[in-house]
């Protein structure tokens, strides 16, 4: 192979940009963090009020909150820019997966999977028996993620602001 071909191929390898990655998120992304679910809930894919938008907009607080133990918050990156992000509990020894977004100029390629797959791979790791969501009926995209990730609607019950929640369950 000629020397100048070789140093081409050299400097491809080095400079293709790295996939994206998912992660553990950390105290120093809070500002980050808060940014993404701002821009996430400002332009929703699926119809809600802009209250109800507001509502599940988590402020500075409850994401420094989510640190301080108990949760798991995954960041997926990308070059050092935060493109998603989703929390992962862990009630009764189950997994639970909710504040689930992905930047809206980056939707629809596969990144919200990513996500969902990489809590459903923590569960299992954990030996815990089963995954679940609680998703707004309204939440068109995220209800079809979560059946296309292996989920299953389990039930659906109305909340006192007549809101009908799916939930959505997966065995591990
Ligand atoms: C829900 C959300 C995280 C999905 O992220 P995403 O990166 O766009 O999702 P993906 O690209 O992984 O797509 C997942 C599935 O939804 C489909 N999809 C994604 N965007 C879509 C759109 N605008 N219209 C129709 N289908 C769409 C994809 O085709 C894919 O289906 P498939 O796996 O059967 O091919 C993102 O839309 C979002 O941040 N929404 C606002 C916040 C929200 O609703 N969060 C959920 C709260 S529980």
């Amino acid at each position: 192979m000629r020397a100048d071909t070789l140093a081409a191929e050299v400097e491809m390898r080095f400079l293709r940009p790295s996939p994206p990655r998912v992660s553990n998120a950390v105290p120093g992304d809070l500002g980050q963090l808060l940014v993404l679910y701002e821009r996430a809930w400002g332009e929703p894919a699926d119809p809600l009020s802009e209250e109800e938008r507001e509502r599940a907009r988590p402020a500075a607080e409850d994401i420094a909150a989510w640190f301080r133990g108990g949760l798991e918050v995954f960041r997926l990156t990308h070059d050092q820019r935060l493109m998603g992000a989703v929390r992962c509990s862990f009630p009764s020894g189950s997994c639970h997966i909710d504040n689930l977004v992905v930047a809206p100029d980056l939707r629809n390629r596969g990144f919200g999977r990513a996500l969902i797959e990489h809590c459903l791979a923590r569960g299992r790791r954990a030996a815990l028996p089963r995954t679940w969501a609680q998703v707004d009926a309204r939440l068109k995209v995220a209800g079809r993620l979560l059946l296309s990730a292996g989920f299953q609607e389990t039930g659906r019950h109305q909340t006192s602001d007549r809101r009908t929640l799916i939930l959505f369950e997966k065995r591990n």
